[in-house]
């Protein structure tokens, strides 16, 4: 029945298409609009609802670290071979890449990632992280289940796709640059586009947020050794003080932004580690310091990296130290300010209205972290947009990254149809 009001409204679409072929629209159709809704009745079916559930926790409770995605590679693929889907594996060592839809052009993509965090869960709960030490803390798990409830909607409409759409489950998003693999291993290199979402703790339950433009920072870190002389702490005149200088490096890094960067463009420098010596009479002869800095555009990113080096040199030398200093651009690679494209916003407030409401699609602020989904979007026009979980009672949900962190399962529906329907619909305009 659902599959039959589908092919109606899709052949009035092709109808008024034709119609309308001599005044091209850049918006959607009503009919193609009506998809949407459509598809979030089938994410709301227990048949659907309860597998994203079933599959969430599941992996909830095996996470897995950067580039480690092993099982849960495993359960994507199993669940991708139930529904008939073909699949690239590996890419980028655990990464799976699905094929739905004609095989032919138009191609979009929607991504989820799979990686955990390495911090010990502290919510007790029938399905805690069984592994000490890890836990999906950022929602991965969730992205994975809502990227399968994705898949499942759009295979069961195969028939009525325009278009294909690429399923990109990743590897490492927290700060190992997963996606950038995924982009050197040319999963994406037919894309038009590709969207993301990200859950978010303090957005309702069937209310998403984004913004045109800059929606994230660019993130980069930072790590120095300053080298002084060790030496009695009775008798300094005999040593060269390492922690001295690298007080006056820290201090001297929070000038930066204050006196040289635009107070219009935010930027961030935050040290957040120094280690020096260990006995309270002993002058080290080493300190080590590091931390992140982050800046919405590129330009003021590298100026910004260039201006630490210099001063992180130049401020120990005055306390004759030398300084070396690593962006530990291997284990830490910078990530580019996630930055959402123009159209595709417009396709997504089209979209999302649609399905929520115009009123549920809120317009968010810019944030200081960053997403790795960044990397897609230095190739081919990207989208990321915030999916709400807080439920009616309002109780305020702990953030990404605590150990009290939880998913609102309530909200896979939305993210499942959500996807579907912004890929469904981008094929078909
Ligand atoms: C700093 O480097 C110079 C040149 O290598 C060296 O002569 C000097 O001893 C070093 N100073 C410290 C405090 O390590
Ligand atoms: C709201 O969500 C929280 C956390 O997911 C849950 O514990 C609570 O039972 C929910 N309340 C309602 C009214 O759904």
């Amino acid at each position: 029945m659902a599959s039959f009001t589908f092919l109606f409204h899709l052949l009035i679409t092709i109808i008024l298409h034709v119609f309308l072929a001599a005044t091209p629209s850049s918006s959607l159709s009503q009919q193609q609009l009506s998809i949407p809704t459509h598809f979030l009745d089938f994410a709301k079916k227990p048949e659907t609802f309860d597998w994203m559930v079933k599959i969430r926790r599941k992996i909830h409770e095996c996470p897995e670290l950067v580039y480690e995605e092993y099982k849960t590679s495993e359960l994507i693929r199993a669940e991708l071979d139930k529904l008939g889907i073909s699949y690239k594996h590996p890419v980028a060592k655990t990464g799976v890449i699905g094929y739905i839809g004609t095989g032919n052009a138009p191609f979009v993509a929607l991504r989820a990632d799979m990686d955990a965090l390495p911090m010990q869960e502290m919510v007790e709960w029938e399905h805690k992280s069984k592994v000490p030490g890890k836990m999906h803390a950022c929602g991965h798990d969730a992205h994975v289940s809502m990227l399968l409830g994705a898949a499942k909607i759009l295979k069961h409409h195969e028939k009525d796709l325009q278009g294909s759409v690429v399923l990109v489950f990743q590897p490492a998003e927290e700060g190992s640059a997963g996606a950038k693999k995924v982009i050197e291993a040319g999963a994406l290199k037919n894309a038009g586009g590709i969207f993301g979402l990200h859950v978010a703790p303090n957005i309702r339950v069937g209310e998403v947020g984004s913004r045109s433009g800059t929606l994230m920072a660019a993130t980069g870190f930072v790590e120095a050794t300053i080298t002084g002389k060790g030496g009695h702490a009775a008798i300094p005149q005999h040593s060269i003080d390492p922690i001295l200088a690298a007080s006056n490096v820290i201090l001297s890094l929070q000038h930066l932004i204050s006196r040289e960067s635009d107070p219009l463009d935010s930027q961030v420098v935050t040290v957040t580690k120094f280690q020096g010596g260990d006995a309270f009479n002993v002058i080290p002869d080493s300190v080590t310091l590091g931390g992140t800095f982050r800046a919405f555009s590129k330009q003021s990113f590298l100026q910004l990296r260039q201006r630490i080096d210099q001063v992180i040199i130049a401020q120990a030398a005055v306390q004759r130290c030398n300084a070396t200093v690593n962006f530990l651009e291997e284990e830490k690679p910078f990530h580019p300010p996630t930055i959402n494209d123009g159209k595709l916003h417009k396709h997504f407030q089209d979209v999302a209205g649609n399905l929520l409401g115009a009123n549920k699609v809120i317009e968010v602020q810019p944030v200081m972290s960053s997403e790795d989904f960044s990397f897609y979007q230095e190739v081919i026009p990207g989208y990321l947009f915030r999916l709400g979980m807080q439920n009616e009672s309002n109780e305020r949900l702990h953030s990404l990254h605590s150990p009290y962190f939880t998913v609102n399962e309530d909200a896979l529906p939305y993210g499942a149809a959500l996807h579907a329907s912004l890929a469904a619909t981008y094929i078909s305009s």
